[in-house]
Order: C-alpha cells, then sequence, then structure tokens
C-alpha cells in the first residue's frame, strides 16, 4: 500500500503532462529514432567541417551519398542560378573538387590554415524519417602560410537521406555572401554590392515544430496501415531496457555539451576557480603533447598563462566554441568533446591583439558518487596563433615545431548503430521495482518519454534558436516576431521589452523597415546592402523536468558585411532566453540579449585601439525610432527601477554605460553545473530565468504561465549520521535560491555491483530541504558498501546523488 503512495507522489506531475495514447514501445521507439537522426545529421556537418581542418578530402566525400552532389555557388549573384554554380555529383569527383578548391590553403602545407565555422543549425527532418534539409550558417578562414589569405562567408541549405540506417548528405549547398582576404577584409559579393536573400527550406508556419510525433497522421493516411515503421530500414520496435538505455545515452549527452560549452563562458571571462571547480580532482589540461600536473594546482598554472583572474579594462580573451561533437561512451562512464575554438585575443592598454585557432579535444567522466559529469583532461591543438596586425597568411607566430605534427585526429562521431545497451543504470531509475509488472511498464514507458522529451527539447530549442537567428539576420520582423508564444517577450536593443508577437513585430518594423511598413520586404535596399549576422553559438540548455520549457544560453557572436571592404567589424554579446512547447511548437518565451560586451570597430583595426562608440549621453530614446519614442514605449524599459543592478552599463540602460575597452559585468541564469555554486563574480540571475520576471514583470515568469522553471544547475545531496543516532541518516538536498527542493522522494540504497538493494526508510523532503531516514535493511550493518542516497528531484529539481561511506 505504501509503495502505491509513493509512486503517485513520485509521478504524479508526469501522468498529467502526458498522453496515455502515445505510450507505446512503438510510439516510443520512433520518436527515439527522430531525435537520434537529428543528432546524426548534426554531427555529420561537423564533422565535414572539422576534416575540412586538416585536408581530408576523401573523408568528408565519405559523408556524401552515393550519388550525392555538391553545389558550390561562385558568387552571391550567381547562387540562385544553378548554372554558374560547381556541381559535382560521386564521392570521387568531390574529392577532387575540394581538394582543388582548397588549394594550397589545406590545413596540410606548413603554415597553412583552413577554419571552418559551420553553426546555428535549423534541421528539418521528413515526416517519413528518411530525409532532412539543414540550414547553416558558415564562415572559412584560409591561408597558405606564404602571405595569400581568403575569407568567405555564406549560408548551407543541405539536404541529408538516411540508407542502410546511416545518414549522409545528399546535397550539400553553399551560398556564398561575402568575401575577401586577411589584408582588406571582406565585402557583399552580390550584384552591385548587394546581398541576395536566401531562400529558407522551411515556411513559418514549419518553424519550431516539434520533432517527436511529427508526421504520424500524415505518414498514416498516406499508408493507409496505422503502422509507425516510416523509415526504409526496417525499425523494430526496441525492448523497454534498451529504450531507456538509448534515451539515457541523448539525456548525457546533453550534459556533456552543456558543460563543455559552460566551461568556455567561464574562459572568456577568466574565471579561474569556476573554471577548476568543474574538474575532476586529478584533471589535467593538455596542450599539443604537453599534460599539466594533475590536480588543482597544475591547471591552474596552464590557466595563468593565459593572464591573471578577472578581466580588467581592455582585456578580451573571447573562445567562442563551434561545432561541438559528443562522444558518450557506451557504458555511460567517459565522454569525449571535439570541436573548434576560436580565440579573440587582445589587450586594449598595450593594444596588441591575436588570433588563435584550436581543435580541442576533451575528456570527461562521470562521477558515480554524484552522477555528474566532470572534465577530466581539456585537451588542445594548437592549428596557428597570429597577430592581429600581421594575421595568419604567413603561417602565425608558433614555431613550426611546436605543431608538429599535425593534430592526431581523434574518432569522429558515433553512429547510433554502433551503441549497444549495457548493465548500465541511469541513477534516477526507480529502485527497485515496486509495482505489478505491467503497472510497472506503463510507468517506465512514461518516464521513458518524458526523458526523450528532455533531450528533444535540447534540439528543439537550439533549432527555434537558429530559425530566430536566421530571421534575425534578414530582419524579417514579422516572422521572427511570430516565433515567439502569444504570451512571449522580447528585448529590443538599448530600449525595452516588449511584449506578444505583435508588439515584438511592430517595434521591430518601425526601427529598421521604411516608409512605415510593417511587412517584410526582401527588394529594400536598406536591407540589403549590409547585414549584420548573428552567430546564436555554444548553447547551454536546462530544459525543466516535463521537457515543456527550456532556459537558452548563447553566444552573440555578430560578424557585419557590407558594401566596403574592411569596414565590417566583429562584435560580442550573450543572450539569456527560454523557450517552451505551445501547440505542438517550440516557441520563444523570453529573449534577452546583453551586448555588445566588446567591439571592433572594422575590420583593420581590429579590437584592440578601439574608441568607445557608445557614450553616457546614450538614452533608450536616441536608440529608437520616432515612432518608438512616440506610441511604441516597452512595455518594461531598460531603465526599470527593478532591474537597475542587472542592466546598469549596457547600451540604453541605467548610466553610466560601459563600452569596450571597457569591461562590462556578465550575467549568468545558472550555478555552476558541477558544484551548483554561484559564479564567483555573483552576477547571477535566475530563476526565473526571463530577465524582466525579477521585479518587473512576476506575471511573465513561465510558471505563472503553468510551465515549470527549468533547474538553475545540479541537486546536491548530502547525508549523513543523525548527531547521537547509529540508525538515523540525515539528508539534505540543495538546489539554487527559489528552488525548494521540497516534497521530492528521498531513497537509501545499496549497490552490491549492480544487485540494487533498498535500505531502510524513505520519504518526501521537507519545506527545510532534509529528510531523516532511518536505515533497516538487508545486510545493514554486514558490509561496508557505502550507502547511497537518490533524490528523485521534483518540479524545481533535477534528481541528484550523494554518497555516504562511513559506516561507522
Ligand atoms: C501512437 O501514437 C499515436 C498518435 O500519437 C496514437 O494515436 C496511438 O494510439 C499510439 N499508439 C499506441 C499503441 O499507443
Ligand atoms: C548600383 O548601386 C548604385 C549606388 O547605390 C546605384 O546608383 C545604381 O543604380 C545601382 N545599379 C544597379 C544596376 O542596381
Ligand atoms: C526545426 O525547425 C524546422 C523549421 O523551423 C521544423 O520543420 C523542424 O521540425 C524543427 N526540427 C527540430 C529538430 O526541432
Ligand atoms: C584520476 O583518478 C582516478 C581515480 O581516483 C583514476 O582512476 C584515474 O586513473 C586518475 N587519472 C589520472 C589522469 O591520473
Ligand atoms: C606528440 O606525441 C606523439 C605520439 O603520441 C609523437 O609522435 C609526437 O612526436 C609528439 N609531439 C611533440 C611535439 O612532442
Ligand atoms: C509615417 O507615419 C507617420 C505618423 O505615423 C506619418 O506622419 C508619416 O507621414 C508616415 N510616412 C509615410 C512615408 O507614410
Ligand atoms: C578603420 O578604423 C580605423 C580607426 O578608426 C580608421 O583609421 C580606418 O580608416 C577604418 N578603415 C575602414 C576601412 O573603415
Ligand atoms: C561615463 O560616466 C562615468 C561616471 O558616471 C565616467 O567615469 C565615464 O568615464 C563616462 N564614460 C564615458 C565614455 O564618457
Amino acid at each position: 500500500m505504501k509503495f502505491a503512495v509513493i509512486s503517485l507522489v513520485l509521478w504524479a506531475g508526469i501522468a498529467l503532462a502526458v498522453d496515455p495514447g502515445v505510450l507505446s514501445v512503438e510510439n516510443l521507439t520512433q520518436d527515439l529514432l527522430r531525435v537520434e537522426s537529428v543528432r546524426e545529421i548534426k554531427n555529420i556537418q561537423r564533422t565535414y567541417a572539422q576534416l575540412a581542418q586538416h585536408g581530408r578530402w576523401k573523408g568528408m566525400a565519405s559523408l556524401f551519398a552515393e550519388n550525392g552532389i555538391l553545389r558550390w555557388g561562385k558568387g552571391a549573384g550567381d547562387v540562385l542560378s544553378t548554372s554558374d554554380a560547381s556541381s559535382i555529383t560521386g564521392r570521387p569527383a568531390i574529392e577532387n573538387w575540394l581538394q582543388q578548391e582548397a588549394g594550397d590553403m589545406d590545413g596540410i602545407n606548413p603554415g597553412s590554415l583552413h577554419v571552418f565555422m559551420s553553426d546555428m543549425p535549423v534541421i528539418t527532418l521528413a515526416d517519413d524519417g528518411n530525409t532532412a534539409k539543414g540550414r547553416w550558417t558558415a564562415l572559412r578562414k584560409l591561408g597558405n602560410g606564404k602571405g595569400a589569405t581568403r575569407i568567405e562567408g555564406g549560408i548551407f541549405e543541405n539536404e541529408y537521406v538516411s540508407s542502410g540506417g546511416k545518414w549522409k548528405i545528399s546535397l550539400l549547398r553553399y551560398y556564398p555572401l561575402y568575401a575577401g582576404t586577411y589584408e582588406k577584409g571582406w565585402k557583399n559579393l552580390g550584384l552591385n554590392g548587394s546581398l541576395p536573400v536566401i531562400s529558407y527550406h522551411y515556411t513559418l508556419d514549419q518553424a519550431g515544430v516539434t520533432l517527436l510525433h511529427a508526421g504520424r497522421t500524415a505518414s498514416r493516411s498516406k499508408e493507409g496501415t496505422g503502422t509507425l515503421n516510416r523509415r526504409s530500414t526496417p525499425a523494430a520496435s526496441l525492448s523497454v531496457d534498451e529504450l531507456e538505455y538509448r534515451v539515457a545515452h541523448l539525456n548525457e549527452e546533453d550534459e556533456v555539451r552543456n558543460l563543455v560549452h559552460g566551461m568556455g563562458y567561464y574562459v572568456d571571462r577568466r574565471m579561474w576557480p569556476d573554471v577548476i571547480s568543474l574538474f575532476t580532482s586529478n584533471g589535467t589540461i593538455t596542450v599539443q603533447n604537453n599534460t599539466s600536473p594533475a590536480g588543482p594546482a597544475g591547471i591552474q598554472s596552464v590557466l595563468n598563462r593565459m593572464g591573471p583572474e578577472g578581466l580588467s579594462h581592455g582585456i578580451l580573451n573571447e573562445h567562442p566554441i563551434f561545432g561541438t561533437v559528443v562522444n558518450v561512451s557506451p557504458d555511460h562512464k567517459t565522454a569525449v568533446a571535439r570541436g573548434l575554438e576560436i580565440g579573440l585575443i587582445g589587450d586594449d592598454n598595450a593594444q596588441t591583439g591575436q588570433w588563435q585557432f584550436c581543435v580541442f579535444h576533451h575528456s570527461l567522466v562521470k562521477d558515480l558518487d554524484t552522477g555528474t559529469w566532470k572534465i577530466q583532461d581539456l585537451r588542445y591543438h594548437r592549428l596557428l596563433f597570429a597577430d592581429y596586425a600581421a594575421g595568419w597568411g604567413d603561417g602565425g607566430i608558433l614555431p613550426a615545431s611546436s605543431l608538429d605534427p599535425p593534430p592526431v585526429l581523434p574518432p569522429y562521431y558515433q553512429s547510433t548503430e554502433n551503441r549497444r545497451p549495457v548493465q548500465w543504470r541511469p541513477f534516477y531509475k526507480r529502485y527497485p521495482a515496486w509495482e505489478e509488472p505491467e503497472e510497472e511498464t506503463r510507468d517506465r514507458l512514461a518516464n521513458i518519454h518524458r526523458l526523450l522529451l528532455r533531450s528533444s527539447a535540447y534540439d528543439e530549442s537550439e533549432n527555434t534558436s537558429g530559425s530566430y537567428g536566421f530571421y534575425i539576420d534578414d530582419i524579417r520582423c514579422s516572422d521572427f516576431a511570430k516565433l515567439h508564444s502569444d504570451r512571449g517577450h522580447k528585448l529590443s536593443p538599448g530600449i525595452g521589452w516588449y511584449y506578444t508577437p505583435d508588439a515584438i513585430s511592430l517595434s521591430c518594423a518601425s526601427r529598421y523597415y521604411r516608409q512605415n511598413s510593417t511587412t517584410y520586404n526582401p527588394s529594400m535596399s536598406s536591407l540589403r546592402s549590409s547585414v549584420p549576422f548573428h552567430w546564436r553559438l555554444q548553447p547551454v540548455i536546462l530544459v525543466s523536468r516535463d521537457g515543456r520549457s527550456a532556459t537558452l544560453r548563447t553566444r552573440n557572436l555578430q560578424t557585419g558585411t557590407s558594401r566596403t571592404q574592411g569596414s565590417n567589424g566583429w562584435m560580442g554579446g550573450m543572450y539569456h532566453d527560454q523557450l517552451v512547447l505551445e501547440n505542438g511548437k517550440r516557441k520563444l518565451w523570453s529573449i534577452t540579449i546583453d551586448e555588445f560586451y566588446w567591439s571592433s570597430r572594422n575590420w583593420t583595426a581590429g579590437w584592440a585601439n578601439v574608441v568607445p562608440h557608445v557614450s553616457n549621453a546614450t538614452t533608450p530614446r536616441r536608440w529608437m525610432s520616432r515612432r518608438q519614442s512616440n506610441d511604441l514605449l516597452p512595455d518594461v524599459s531598460l531603465r526599470h527601477p527593478a532591474l537597475l543592478e542587472r542592466e546598469t552599463g549596457f547600451n540604453g540602460g541605467p548610466p553610466p554605460t560601459v563600452s569596450w575597452p571597457g569591461v562590462q559585468r556578465m550575467w549568468w541564469a545558472y550555478r555552476n553545473l558541477v558544484t551548483g555554486a554561484m559564479p564567483s563574480d555573483s552576477s547571477y540571475w535566475g530563476p526565473p530565468g526571463c530577465v524582466p520576471c525579477r521585479g518587473a514583470k512576476p506575471e511573465w515568469a513561465l510558471t505563472a504561465n503553468g510551465y515549470q522553471e527549468p533547474p538553475s544547475g545540479p541537486t546536491i545531496v548530502t547525508a549523513d549520521w543523525l548527531e547521537g543516532s547509529g540508525v538515523d541518516i540525515e539528508v539534505t538536498v540543495k538546489g539554487g535560491p527559489e528552488e525548494s527542493a521540497r516534497g521530492g522522494w528521498v531513497q537509501l540504497v545499496l549497490d552490491f555491483n549492480g544487485e540494487i538493494t533498498k535500505f531502510g526508510e524513505e520519504g518526501p523532503v521537507g519545506e527545510d530541504g532534509k529528510v531523516v531516514l532511518r536505515v533497516r535493511g538487508p545486510g545493514a550493518f554486514g558490509t561496508t558498501v557505502p550507502i547511497q542516497v537518490f533524490y528523485f528531484g521534483n518540479e524545481n529539481l533535477k534528481p541528484g546523488k550523494g554518497i555516504m561511506r562511513d559506516r561507522k
């Protein structure tokens, strides 16, 4: 009887959120395959970019289908007609073309560079799950080591096909938009210096459509069979065990990706204590072949080489991360993350600037005591470092010997078909089964569904984020406004937040469109002479327990392009967003952008020696168009009294404005992803993760609108014998401020090599975050096996785990 009650408490929330009709093994198998497919497709594109960095043309060609096509536009004016683009069919021809195209800028010749940035994916998987389309933004930085350079930017609109259970590129289509050289900078490639609008593979109606259950109805009516086997390769239903395992695999991947991306933001700010706290106690940093001494002191010594802790006036230590591929080991105990990191380094006081191009290949391990991932080794292969003034064309400033031999290429993405279930139980699995078998299966399926939704939320959030990025680049005001929930809000930079898609659209149109127009017109010359590309990169995505809401941090790396060569700069900012699942679509709930942290005046001047371009005189009014200042005031101003501390220093916020080379405060909507601690610079804002919700508009918060607030970090579980008692254990469960652990269930277990035994009482955490449980169980005191303490989470907090080794 008691167990039935427990079950109700633990899973009541889920039962409400899930339509029991979808909870079949067949349905869950199809949905799992859809999420795995999207990830594999992204990994193909990322792998393509990583191979290009090392002249691995054959490997790149092998990512294409047998008769795959590569179509590479020659100039922006040409790309829309096929005749002027190179159109290459078949792997051997593609390999050959890639090699020719790179010439001596192949990443193999000493001093050569072939850096390939490709990110911001919007992936649309067909209803039948067998084909997909993907839009990516791209920028290449090339050099031959003998002075020649190329800079080329554009957009990919690619197609992918699944054959024999593996995804391949069926059509790679590149639309160049701007190009130039290091020395002179770049400019628009279009006719008469313009930029064409690159057509989209998706419509506004499709934007944000959830990955799960998509197309079921369609495929059923087409085939009339009612079956869900839509893939050409027969996708037999998986066992419940395998489903559970593979969903756990996706969940683990999300955690690893967040940790690697989150670590990067600490490095940017030289927050060394925060960086070090993400490592295991014997963690290391390896640069080329040199591994630091294990442990915090060794790590600190490497970090110190980047400079002292914290950023002071004029110091830039920006390290954007691109195209992270994550491989979690089959036993979920180790993981590798590989990608590209670009250092934009500068000291405005000394008027120095530097480029650093590195491939990273980090190793992570799962801390089995707490269930959190940690960094074991940060590993960097340096491709090239260059002084800003001289550029990368001549091979940079690192001695060739320090780069030799060419970086070893670690294995690339692991196809899902190589994954095999192992005897490993995710710790959130219930111990032990306490229901009748059918009951248990139904609950397991509900749990699998929820956990799958959490991973799908990760991809869907990245996807909507990308759609937003592309629409905003093309200044499609009403389209990006409609990516928002009907109750969504967005910060109009320098002014304040506008509530509802209509207001968001109008505030954008009044600012950017001419002649009072509120509708998008791509032929407007003012729009297409220049574009500030918004690279929404390096996501850290925290998903709510039920998978319906998410908090998203992305970098805003802005590269402009215009008609004038060399006049285009770079800028950096940070987005703090939230998304919700609303009527089958992943919608934007909240958008806040903190900008700019740094900027380069123009290409030639770079980011050091920059004259501040925003003065204290700047007021919100000055950033507004006339219409905005008259009848389109924001719903919450950047100068709202409740946001005084949060917005001071940002453009349009309360003065004094801090503009680069001044160093503006950086904000965090989450706690340390390993220790759960606050950011060491105490710039913490959340939850609620929606910026104006704290103080100004509490009614805009997710929780005020029927959504859960995603947890702000890990749940820390500690336990000890109650003072003076040999049989009572006091468990303490801790989240962040305003994240009560109350109601979440705690259980004590012993793990005898995979044989899990309950150990004593179990019960819900109280208001104070504590629960006292009495020990009694099989073999309770006849063994020294550590006591594991599981917390199953609640609507505020993730599950967490602690361990007691002291058996007294
Ligand atoms: C599978 O999902 C469809 C639509 O989502 C639903 O109608 C159907 O009942 C589900 N099948 C089972 C066996 O639950
Ligand atoms: C090219 O641009 C110039 C300056 O903006 C303009 O005067 C001219 O009419 C344009 N030519 C064409 C063919 O669009
Ligand atoms: C991504 O967005 C596209 C179009 O906006 C949509 O068709 C697709 O279902 C979405 N995919 C994912 C993975 O969310
Ligand atoms: C770090 O410590 C763990 C166990 O404490 C050990 O298994 C591992 O080999 C160590 N790794 C290194 C690089 O020293
Ligand atoms: C790095 O290690 C590899 C093998 O592990 C070795 O072949 C190479 O010479 C080393 N390079 C340097 C610069 O020490
Ligand atoms: C734009 O709107 C304003 C007032 O809303 C009006 O005074 C002005 O004439 C309009 N301009 C054009 C070009 O229609
Ligand atoms: C770039 O900025 C520098 C310094 O302000 C200026 O001297 C130079 O003319 C600018 N170059 C271009 C191409 O705008
Ligand atoms: C802005 O004002 C502050 C004092 O309020 C001053 O210290 C700072 O130098 C000013 N910045 C600029 C760019 O004028």
